[in-house]
C-alpha cells in the first residue's frame, strides 16, 4: 500500500513515516518545508534503511497536488501537513484558516478528483475545549476553542465528516492527540521548533541543554495534586504506530471513526520537570508564572476506544518519554540546523 503523508518532514510526520516503512508500506511525502527540514528524510532514510518519494509542494496548490495524485498510486492519506502554534494562530488567523482549511479542501478535491477516499486526519484534544467531564473519552461533547488553531481542528473534523455523509465510500478516521513529546530512540529525528519554543517539552529541553535559562510554570494554583497544570503526554513514537494501527482499521471500510491518543495518566508540570532532572542528570531552573490564557487544570484521555478497536495501546511512560527527548536535544542542540 502506498500512504501520502502530508506534513511528513514534521515532528509527529517524520515518526510516523519511519513505523511507516519499517511496517512495509510505501511512502510518500508532501511537505512545504515551512516548519520542518528535508534532513529529517534522509534521517528517517539512515534509520529504516528503506527509501521515501519526496515532493516539496503546499497543499494548497492545486497544480502540484493534481500531479502528484496523477503519478502516485495512492491508497491512503494521512494529513499532517498544518499551522499548529496556538499563539500565533490568534493573531494571523487568515493565514491559519488558509493554510490549514483552505489546504485541507485542496488536499480533499484532488483525492476525490484521483479516486481516492481514504484519510487519517491530525486532530487534537483541543477540540474537547474546557472538556465536559475527566478523563475524556470520544463520547465528550466537543467544547468551544478558545483560538482559531482549535476552531481549524474543529472544522475539519466536521467538513470530512460531511464528506463522507456525501459520499459513503470516504473513509475518515479522527485522531485526536492528547500531548506528544519524545523523539525517536535513534535520537537522529524529533522535534526541532523555531524560535522560542511554546510548548512545555522542548521548553524543557532547551533549559536543560542551556539555551534557555530558566522555565516559567504557569501558574500553581489549579486544583490538580501539586497546583499545576495536567496533561496526558504520549510518546511520539506510541503515537505513530497509532497511525499504522488506523491504515489496519481503514482496511474494513469503517466509514467515520474518532479515536482519542493518549496514555490515560495525567501529569503534572512539576512532575514533567522531576522526570525530565532525572533524564538529564541536573537541575533545571524554573520559576512560577501567572496562569496562561485559555490554559486548563486538567486534560486527559480514556484511551479505551483505541485499545478495543484499533488494537492499539501507548507503551512507554514518562520517563522514557523525557529520557528520548534529552537524546534527541543533546544529540542535535541546534536541532536539524548544523
Ligand atoms: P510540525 O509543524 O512539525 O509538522 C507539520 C508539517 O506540515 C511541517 O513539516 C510543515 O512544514 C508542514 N506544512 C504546514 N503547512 C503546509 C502546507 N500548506 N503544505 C505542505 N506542508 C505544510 O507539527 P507536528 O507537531 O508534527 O504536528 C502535525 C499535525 O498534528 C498538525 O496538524 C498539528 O496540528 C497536529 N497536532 C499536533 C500536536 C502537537 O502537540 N505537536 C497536537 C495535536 C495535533
Ligand atoms: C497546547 C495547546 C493545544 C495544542 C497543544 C499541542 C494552548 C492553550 N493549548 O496544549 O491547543 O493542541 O499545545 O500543540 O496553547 N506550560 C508551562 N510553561 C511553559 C509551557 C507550558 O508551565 O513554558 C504548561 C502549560 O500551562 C500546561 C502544560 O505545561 O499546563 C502543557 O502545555 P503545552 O505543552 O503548551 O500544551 P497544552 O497547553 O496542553
Amino acid at each position: 500500500m502506498r500512504i501520502l503523508v502530508t506534513g511528513g518532514a514534521g515532528y509527529i510526520g517524520s515518526h510516523t513515516c519511519v513505523e511507516l516503512l519499517e511496517n512495509g508500506y510505501e511512502v510518500v511525502v508532501v511537505d512545504n518545508l515551512y516548519n520542518a527540514s528535508e534532513k529529517s528524510l534522509d534521517r528517517i532514510r539512515q534509520i529504516t534503511g528503506k527509501e521515501l518519494t519526496f515532493y516539496q509542494a503546499d497543499i494548497q496548490d492545486a497544480s502540484a497536488m493534481h500531479g502528484i495524485f496523477d503519478k502516485e498510486a495512492v491508497d491512503c492519506v494521512i494529513h499532517f501537513a498544518g499551522l499548529k502554534a496556538v499563539g500565533e494562530s490568534v493573531a494571523k488567523p487568515l493565514e491559519y484558516y488558509q493554510n490549514n482549511i483552505a489546504g485541507t479542501l485542496v488536499l480533499c478535491d484532488e483525492m476525490r478528483k484521483h479516486g481516492v477516499k481514504n484519510i487519517i486526519f491530525s486532530s487534537s484534544a483541543t477540540v474537547y475545549g474546557d472538556p465536559a467531564f475527566i478523563p475524556i473519552t470520544e463520547e465528550c461533547p466537543k467544547g468551544t476553542p478558545t483560538n482559531p488553531y482549535g476552531w481549524t481542528k474543529h472544522m475539519i473534523e466536521q467538513i470530512l465528516t460531511d464528506f463522507h455523509t456525501a459520499d459513503s465510500e470516504w473513509n475518515v478516521i479522527l485522531l485526536r492527540y492528547f500531548n506528544p513529546i519524545g523523539a525517536h530512540k535513534s535520537g537522529l529525528i524529533g522535534e526541532d521548533p523555531k524560535g522560542i519554543p511554546n510548548n512545555l517539552l522542548p521548553y524543557v529541553s532547551q533549559v536543560a541543554i542551556g539555551k534557555l535559562s530558566c522555565l516559567g510554570v504557569f501558574g500553581n494554583d489549579y486544583d490538580t495534586h501539586d497546583g499545576t497544570g495536567v496533561r496526558d503526554y504520549i510518546h511520539v513514537v506510541d503515537l505513530a504506530r497509532g497511525h499504522v494501527k488506523a491504515i489496519d482499521k481503514l482496511k474494513e471500510n469503517p466509514g467515520v471513526k474518532i479515536y482519542n491518543l493518549g496514555t490515560g495518566k495525567g501529569y503534572s508540570v512539576l512532575d514533567v520537570v522531576k522526570a525530565f532532572e532525572k533524564a538529564c542528570g541536573h537541575e533545571i531552573a524554573y520559576e512560577i508564572k501567572p496562569r496562561r490564557a485559555g490554559d486548563i487544570a486538567t486534560c486527559y484521555s480514556d484511551a479505551t476506544l483505541a485499545k478495543k478497536e484499533l488494537g492499539w495501546t501507548a507503551e512507554y511512560g514518562i520517563d522514557e518519554m523525557c529520557s528520548d527527548s534529552w537524546r534527541w536535544q543533546s544529540m542535535n542542540p541546534n536541532g536539524y540546523d548544523d
